[in-house]
């Protein structure tokens, strides 16, 4: 299976790309093709809210979602990790998954039966206090979406990559979802 990592964290030595590549190890081990994509080197702006999509296939703004689109249509499994920014994933995650739009109005692209793991990181010790927040995304962004969520990660306590290697109960937990695949 094709597995494509997409991180809206801006720190390439950080500790969500270090989980999201530590999940694409494992699944890499059981012979998947693996990439993973940093949204942060991506132009990409906000929906404007034109509906032309609603009219035309796919998005009129000139940008690179086109190129980020393609990576999803051609994933039959996608892990998407954020850090957790004043409690909601970061900015280049939602610039993102707010231009999942232009599918939602698609008469051709879907993302029916499409597999995601969802990843959240953050400084906070309790994994409790934003999980409501990712339930939310569960239910109102991504399976409204068509995606099938599989699981849900969230790394508390981490503020770096050194944290995250501190951290067993998270690692054993990101190896197991990446054997899993
Ligand atoms: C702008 C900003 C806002 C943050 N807000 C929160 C927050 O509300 N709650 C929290 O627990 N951590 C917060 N953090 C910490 C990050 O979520 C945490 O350091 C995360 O692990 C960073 O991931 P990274 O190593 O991939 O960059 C914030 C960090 C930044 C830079």
């Amino acid at each position: 299976m094709k597995i494509v990592g997409f991180s809206g964290s801006p720190r390439k030595n950080g500790s969500t790309n270090a989980l999201i590549k530590r999940i694409l190890k494992k699944a890499e081990d059981n012979d998947h093709d693996t990439s993973m994509c940093y949204l942060n080197d991506f132009n990409i702006n906000p929906c404007q809210a034109c509906d032309y999509c609603k009219e035309n296939e796919g998005c009129d703004l000139d940008d690179d979602i086109n190129e980020l689109h393609k990576l999803l249509d051609n994933a039959d499994y996608v892990i998407i990790g954020s850090p957790i920014y004043y409690g909601e994933v970061s900015a280049q995650t939602k610039l993102f998954t707010d231009r999942f739009y232009s599918i939602f109005n698609s008469k051709t692209k879907n993302f029916k039966g499409k597999k995601a793991i969802l990843i959240y990181t953050q400084t906070n010790p309790d994994p409790k206090v934003y999980e409501a927040y990712s339930e939310h995304e569960k239910k109102y962004l991504y399976e409204f979406m068509d995606f099938d969520v599989v699981d849900i990660l969230i790394a508390a306590g981490v503020n770096s990559k050194d944290d995250l290697f501190e951290k067993e109960e998270i690692l054993n937990k990101a190896d197991a979802i990446g054997m899993n695949i």
